[in-house]
């Protein structure tokens, strides 16, 4: 028998797009055997916050309450699942295998040239689920590949990771991508001297002065860390002649932010490229508040800033501290 390339683990569930969902289930309850599990309206980035555009039906399959299948209906007509209804008829939208490794598979793909609807395996920060996901090219469905890890919850799905497969559906019914509108990186300049500018931010004692880092402390072993809610977090400060970089690593998940410097006409030019891998609501969260740093940074290192901005600045990083001190990870 010949050696596949991607050996796959058991089926873990598969998802049909429908134009009623109710009924679809009702179907598969009363006339198939399906049982129910549960009903979850997701918002996967058609509407605002707060609202819906997804309406999922969450049946297992007869017999085997381990196993989901999961009734989609798109709640809008700007709803990427009503699109794809349209565009491909109700039927199977993807099958999910469990994989033992996913970066190892998500490898082989890549170097198989298979094509995948993401460069990079979607990471849903609140169930640890990890998935991609096959195009629908060679199969007229997607193939999704997960590795479930012990917190995943079996059938649960997170806006995150619905966002991210409605974002690369797009493609498939003719839409593209909308352009990301996170910044690749933030850019201020510092009426400064490059070696203050350096010096500064190389002391991560300074850090509750200029940024939402505000419970920053030195450990009795000598290591900096940052006390959150859920437990300390160690901060590892790296300075280069023109870069100083800061690193935490939470739950195995390393982040990195750089800070770019460079002499300029007015001082110093800081760039702060967006970290990889986030999403862009992420990033555009991060970019709004390396802005904000920038301006107390400034204002921390002797350069006159107007008063408004300086508090809109205050402001920001307010909330932001209560938004970093309360969560897990970087
Ligand atoms: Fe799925």
């Amino acid at each position: 028998m010949m050696t596949p390339l991607l050996p796959l683990g058991r089926l873990d569930h598969y998802t049909l797009i429908v134009p009623d969902a109710a009924a679809c289930s009702r179907f598969h309850m009363e006339v198939l055997g399906f049982g129910w599990v549960r009903e979850q309206k997701v918002n996967a980035g058609s509407v605002p916050e707060g609202e819906y555009d997804m309406l999922n039906h969450v049946l297992h399959l007869p017999g085997d309450p381990s196993r989901t299948m999961v009734v989609t209906e798109g709640l809008t007509e700007d709803s990427i699942f009503r699109k794809y209804l349209d565009a491909h008829g109700p039927g199977i939208h993807h099958v999910a295998y469990a994989v033992d490794d996913l970066a190892e598979a998500f490898r082989k793909l890549e170097d198989a040239e298979i094509p995948l609807t993401s460069k990079r395996i979607a990471h849903d920060p609140m169930s640890g689920l990890r998935q991609a996901f096959i195009s629908r090219d060679k199969t007229g469905y997607f193939i999704e590949l997960i590795e479930r890890t012990e917190e995943a919850e079996e059938g649960i799905f997170k806006s995150g990771n619905m966002a991210e497969l409605a974002k690369s559906m797009k493609s498939y019914i003719g839409e593209e991508e909308p352009a990301a509108t996170a910044p690749a990186a933030v850019v201020g300049e510092l009426p400064v001297r490059l070696d203050e500018v350096r010096a500064f931010l190389s002391e991560p004692a300074n850090l509750p002065r200029w940024t939402a880092h505000q419970t920053v402390y030195r450990g009795d072993d000598g290591r900096w860390v940052e006390r959150r809610l859920a437990g300390d977090i160690p901060l590892d400060v790296s300075v280069e002649e023109r870069r100083v970089s800061f690193a935490w690593e939470f739950a195995e998940r390393p982040f990195q932010v750089h800070f770019d410097l460079e002499e300029s006409e007015a001082g110093v030019r800081v760039t702060v490229p967006m970290p990889a891998g986030i999403t862009t609501e992420r990033a555009t969260r991060t970019a709004d508040a390396i802005e904000s740093e920038l301006v107390l940074l400034s204002d921390a290192l002797g350069a006159k800033v107007e008063a408004d901005k300086l508090d809109r600045a205050r402001q920001t990083m307010g909330r932001f501290h209560l938004e970093v001190y309360s969560r897990k990870g970087a």
